[in-house]
């Protein structure tokens, strides 16, 4: 997408990456043609369904980029396959002190120490009560308190199609000093009679074995608790002294090595029991391909969009259209 390489992308990135942010959202709320600058490809081969929603396409934005529910609206104009907003608490948090974004532009990474500032539940509820739903869209939600969850879960499903526990986020400690197994089974016990749309659970990435056994120990905890389907994955912490915080969550490309393997480990430890969406460091339709390859139903996608622009959802889904266009066409010639 020229336009964003050549004009947008030098605006944006001569700003800190938070002053980037803040202008990119008030670009979003002007009456732009945000479909064409999507350029989502429309191809029947695309269509695909996740635990009972129907999606025009697997290209989905990850949680993160609209922290406050009021850009879902343009967002899913861009022609994601559905967006995820949030992630939202029950009540307004600040997050960490600045600086808490730090990118490495020759990665087409960054790191990001965020602390989920979010203007809390009810807010959130009353700007999704008025953001067109222009695709499907589901509300990330966490907090320390199980009632806490239980309470913006209340508030904002009327206003979504589903609802994404984030049990993964590297910047709060409650993701880190806490019992996660015990955490995300009271979860699913007190949500499981309540809900009436979808629920997913957002994990975090592993590299090492002892991390790879606490993630697929929640990952099944999740499957066990009636999930219905499974995000893979989070950031992967990193130490980062440029952060207020010392550390944070990495994201972008620097993920991607990991990406399709961690899908394939949660989907053989889960028995293909429910749909995982791959997450991280996906930018281009080779890298969604090696995703659904590996087991993928959908695919999520953040900080390529930062480094990308919007233009990123067609590159994607066009590029994802043609190869598996031409795996059909294999399939249906004679032997
Ligand atoms: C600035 C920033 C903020 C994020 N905030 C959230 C969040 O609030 N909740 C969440 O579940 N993930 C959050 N994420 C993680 C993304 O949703 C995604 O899992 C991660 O960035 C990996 O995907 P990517 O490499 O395509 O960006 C955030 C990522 C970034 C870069």
């Amino acid at each position: 997408m020229g336009w964003y390489r050549m004009v947008a992308k030098p605006a944006l990135f001569a700003l800190p990456p938070e002053a980037a942010h803040l202008l990119a959202q008030r670009l979003l709320v002007l009456p732009l043609p945000w479909e064409r600058l999507g350029g989502c490809a429309r191809d029947p081969v695309l269509r695909t369904s996740l635990a009972g929603l129907d999606l025009a396409n697997p290209i989905a934005l990850a949680a993160g980029f609209d922290k406050s529910g009021r850009h879902l609206g343009p967002l899913g104009r861009l022609g994601f396959g559905y967006v995820v907003g949030g992630t939202f608490t029950r009540r307004p948090r600040r997050g960490n002190p600045r600086p808490r974004i730090v990118r490495y532009r020759e990665r087409a990474s960054m790191t990001n120490a965020m602390g989920l500032p979010n203007p809390g539940a009810e807010v959130v509820a009353r700007h999704l009560a008025i953001t067109p739903r222009t695709s499907p869209r589901l509300a990330s939600v966490a907090d320390e308190a199980v009632e806490d969850v239980i309470g913006t879960h209340g508030l904002l499903e009327p206003h979504v199609d589903g609802v994404e526990l984030n049990a993964s986020c590297p910047n709060v400690s409650w993701g880190r000093d806490r019992d996660n197994e015990a955490h995300l089974a009271a979860l699913l016990r007190e949500l499981g009679a309540r809900r009436s749309t979808p629920l997913f659970v957002k994990l975090p990435p592993f590299r090492r074995d002892v991390e790879r056994e606490v993630v697929l120990a929640l990952a099944r905890i999740a499957v066990e608790g009636g999930a219905d389907g499974l995000t893979c994955s989070n950031t992967r912490s990193v130490r980062e002294p440029r952060l207020s915080t010392g550390q944070g969550g990495l994201s972008g490309r620097a993920l991607f090595d990991r990406t399709p393997e961690i899908v394939s480990e949660v989907v053989a430890a889960t028995g293909r029991a429910v749909p995982v969406a791959a997450c991280g460091g996906v930018s281009s339709g080779a890298d969604a391909l090696a995703c659904l390859d590996a087991g993928a139903s959908t695919v999520q996608v953040y900080t390529a969009l930062i480094y990308r622009g919007p233009g990123v959802v067609g590159e994607l889904t066009s590029g994802l259209a043609s190869a598996l266009g031409a795996r059909r066409l294999d399939d249906a010639r004679p032997p």
